[in-house]
């Protein structure tokens, strides 16, 4: 596993850092994992702020965060190119046993949002690629050419809470018949502004949903999520914090299911922590955040 160089060029404004803050320094770690580095946010706040850290390892999926040139790489802290499912390698790689907290912030960044080329935001045209990775699976539009109407229709559905996901099926596959294949983002965005009735107060896109649950199905969001969660309980040392941030209820899900049906966890939050509303003022991306947090049990 190859260690990246790394910079802080990044426009994210991290969600929650003073509870990630609080709820990782209450174990007194030495190592942690930031299994979601991004924009290095909440690792920078971590090594600033908790006394007892000797290490971060900071690992992303996407190649454009851990390729960031930096001449002046922060001491403690090594970011590997992976998966968060791959942890444990990172963690031999950096020849560690185990973490004392593994923190994961879940979802895209700011500065993948704001890149033309990903097709995360449907703001700007571009490829409807939504991969976290470019370089590897395959891009959200070839998924789309590869599948049938049903297949389309129920994974929308699925990942997205779409109750309109089988007529935006439907007109995927008439425009592949029609020899227009969905390929871009407004090609995209365009086909849910037609199915999807505009929700009342507007509050919501009409292809926000579709374009979570193309996110979710082109990246395996979901089960990396889950499986992750059934093998962190041996990355950890014992009293070690699992600590999540998760953006919608499909993951919230997840991460409380987990939690519970393992008992090697102690759940420290019974209730998921929410940002306060200063900071969804001055950060509105935090305000559909939920924290929860466990600890690794004896
Ligand atoms: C919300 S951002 C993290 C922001 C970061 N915590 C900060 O404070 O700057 C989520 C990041 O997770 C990354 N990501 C998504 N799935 C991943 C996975 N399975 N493994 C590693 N990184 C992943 C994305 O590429 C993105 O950079």
């Amino acid at each position: 596993m190859e260690e990246a160089d790394q910079s802080n060029d990044s426009c994210h404004v991290s969600v929650m850092p003073d509870e990630i803050v609080e709820w990782v320094s209450g174990c007194k770690p030495k190592v942690v994992i930031d299994g979601t580095f991004g924009g290095g946010g909440h690792s920078r706040r971590m090594i600033d702020e908790i006394e007892s850290l000797e290490l971060v390892i900071g690992l992303d999926r996407d190649p454009a965060v851990v390729r960031r040139d930096d001449d002046d790489a922060i001491d403690r802290l090594s970011v590997f190119l992976a998966s968060y499912e791959q942890a444990a390698k990172a963690l031999a790689a950096c020849e560690v046993d185990h973490a004392d907290a593994m923190v994961l912030d879940l979802g895209l960044s700011s500065d993948q949002l704001a890149d033309r080329e990903r097709g995360f935001s449907f703001q700007f045209d571009g490829p409807l690629d939504l991969r976290f990775d470019p370089e590897n699976g395959i891009p959200a539009s070839e998924w789309l050419a590869r599948q049938s109407e049903k297949a389309i229709a129920d994974a929308i559905y699925q990942f997205g809470e779409e109750r309109y996901s089988r007529r935006i099926a439907r007109e995927v596959i008439a425009a592949a018949k029609r020899r227009e294949p969905v390929r871009t983002v407004h090609q995209m965005s365009d086909i849910c502004r037609r199915c999807v009735p505009r929700s009342k107060n507007h509050d919501i896109h009409p292809a926000t949903r579709t374009f979570q649950a193309l996110r979710i199905v082109v990246n395996d969001e979901l089960g990396i999520l889950t499986r992750t969660l059934q093998a962190a309980p041996d990355w950890l040392s014992v009293g070690g914090r699992m600590v999540v941030i998760s953006f919608h209820s499909l993951e919230d899900r997840i991460v409380k299911q987990a939690f519970r049906e393992d008992d090697r966890w102690n759940i420290l939050t019974k209730k998921p922590l929410r940002p306060t509303d200063a900071e969804v003022a001055a950060n509105p991306r935090a305000r559909s955040a939920k924290l929860r947090i466990a600890e690794r049990c004896d």
